[in-house]
């Protein structure tokens, strides 16, 4: 193994080093992660009701390559296998998502025994085998019920239907799970999903989509908020868990050191990242999008700053790359509608400086940036007094390709790097005084990846999809388990 592909600017060439577990706080948190709608199949199984994924994935054009998550990895019946992978890897702890309509079919009403028997048997086998759950309540398949009846998070409703659902989760699930993230990476699912890409969100149009996403965006704020309230009131001090959010952010370098490239970085994170923290943080929405956006930026009352604020006992990032941010339109940058937001007109995203990649790129076309995990951790504890950090997600895919031999599946050399190179800044910003308490690969074997199909494979296990859903350990598995060995 190769010291760090690239190089942190401000390493001052200090070359780095292989690391090891013992090299981590002894209490440091190394898992994998999942979610419900990816993994688990299952759909249409023992009362489970459709989620706008269900219902999206079988709408002709919605996913690129027509696939969809009917049967997954089949983990509905195969949790027991799953199991026994994460026990192999020696992980600590496993993060998956609980499928709102495993739950509540319609998103309200009779709560689906057989939904709660498949969780508690999950939870029960995970803890037999000494392995945390961390467990994940939104990771983007609302109730399709709920879209039909009140347009899912365009309605203020949602807020308190999610609730409920929490409410159950913690109740039914609460003795045995302390680890809770109440919403996974809003500012993608609002860009895919329930913002406007897929065709679950019917009603969308151009001229309404900024609106839709930061009405939606408030309403999951709320839930979340509404939903860490009830745990606190009711739930945290006789079970003593934890609460928190998963949220997506990427690093964004300055191209250069001018103020106005650094501005332009700063307001790019604003609107990446501080859309969600700084409401949880100091209770209102940064003001570089209040000053874009305040045709289509819903505004807090008094009571929903005083909800929202301070209602998250650490945050999930989910970590997968960095790019360059400039105050100019230069070739090769864009201040075009850019994925998951769009940014301001005088902000400009671009990959390379002087030609040279910020990194090398994985299949789905994200740069890989290791170092931007350390600045990123780094500058979100100095914006925000230092909050406890979990890295809830991050690694890299490859690109499907059906002539591979197995062997040649089983070899990601590139997730190998990726995660030695990502643990590495991970520790180095534990050293710089941030609260991380732990970091969960994505993910324990390749699944459905959204929009994209099982085109994207980024499993530390391999999955054959033609064969009963076969996991193999992929070389990325092997290193881990000897990691953390
Ligand atoms: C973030 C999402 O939470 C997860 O569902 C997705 O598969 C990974 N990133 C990889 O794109």
């Amino acid at each position: 193994l190769q010291g760090s592909s690239d190089k942190h600017p401000d390493s001052g060439g200090i070359t780095p080093r292989a690391i090891y577990r013992n090299d981590f706080p002894q209490e440091f948190v190394f898992g994998c992660a999942t979610s419900a709608y990816q993994i688990e199949g299952g759909a249409f199984t023992d009362g489970k009701g459709n989620s706008s994924w269900d219902y999206t994935a079988h709408q002709p054009g919605a996913i690129l390559t027509g696939e969809n998550g009917d049967v997954a990895c089949d983990s509905y019946h195969k949790y027991e296998e799953d199991v026994c992978l994460l026990a192999n890897l020696g992980v600590d702890a496993y993060r998956f998502s609980i499928a709102w309509t495993r739950i509540y079919p319609d998103g309200v009403g009779e709560i689906n025994q057989f939904g709660v028997n498949y969780y508690n048997r999950l939870i029960d086998s995970l803890l037999a085998k000494g392995i945390v759950p961390y467990v994940t309540l939104y990771h983007w398949d609302v109730p399709q019920a709920l879209i039909f009846k009140y347009g899912g998070w365009q309605n203020e409703q949602i807020v308190n239907d999610f609730a409920v659902f929490a409410e159950t989760c913690f109740d039914l699930f609460g003795d045995r799970v302390k680890h809770w993230i109440t919403v996974n990476e809003p500012t993608v699912d609002l860009a895919l999903n329930s913002g406007c890409v897929t065709t679950a969100d019917y009603n969308c149009t151009e001229s309404n989509k900024q609106q839709r996403r930061y009405i939606a965006g408030h309403n999951m704020l709320l839930a979340h908020a509404t939903s860490v309230k009830i745990f606190r009131e009711k739930y945290q001090a006789s079970t003593g868990g934890i609460i928190g959010i998963s949220l997506d952010i990427q690093w964004f370098e300055p191209l250069t050191n001018s103020e106005a490239d650094i501005r332009a970085a700063a307001t790019a994170l604003a609107f990446r990242g501080g859309w969600f923290m700084d409401p949880l943080f100091h209770g209102d929405y940064p003001q570089e999008i209040k000053d874009e956006m305040n045709y289509a930026l819903p505004v807090f009352t008094e009571e929903q700053k005083i909800l929202v604020k301070g209602s998250a006992d650490f945050i999930g990032v989910n970590y997968y790359t960095a790019e360059y941010i400039s105050s100019k339109a230069l070739l090769g940058f864009s201040n075009e509608p850019a994925f998951p937001v769009t940014y301001p007109s005088d902000v400009y995203v671009g990959k390379t400086k002087h030609g040279e990649a910020i990194g090398p790129e994985g299949a789905s076309g994200l740069n890989i940036v290791p170092w931007g995990l350390e600045k990123l951790l780094v500058k979100l504890k100095e914006l925000y007094g230092n909050p406890v950090f979990y890295i809830t997600e991050t690694g890299v895919s490859e690109l499907r390709n059906p002539n591979n031999s197995l062997e040649e599946n089983l070899n990601d050399e590139i997730r190998v790097q990726y995660l030695h190179d990502h643990f590495e800044y991970a520790l180095n910003s534990v050293k710089r005084g941030v609260q991380l308490r732990g970091i969960f690969a994505w993910s324990l074997m390749d699944n459905f990846e959204w929009s994209w199909g099982y085109d994207y494979k980024f499993g530390l296990h391999y999955v054959d999809f033609d064969d009963g859903q076969k996991r193999y350990p992929k070389a990325s598995a092997l290193w881990l388990k000897q990691f953390l060995q």
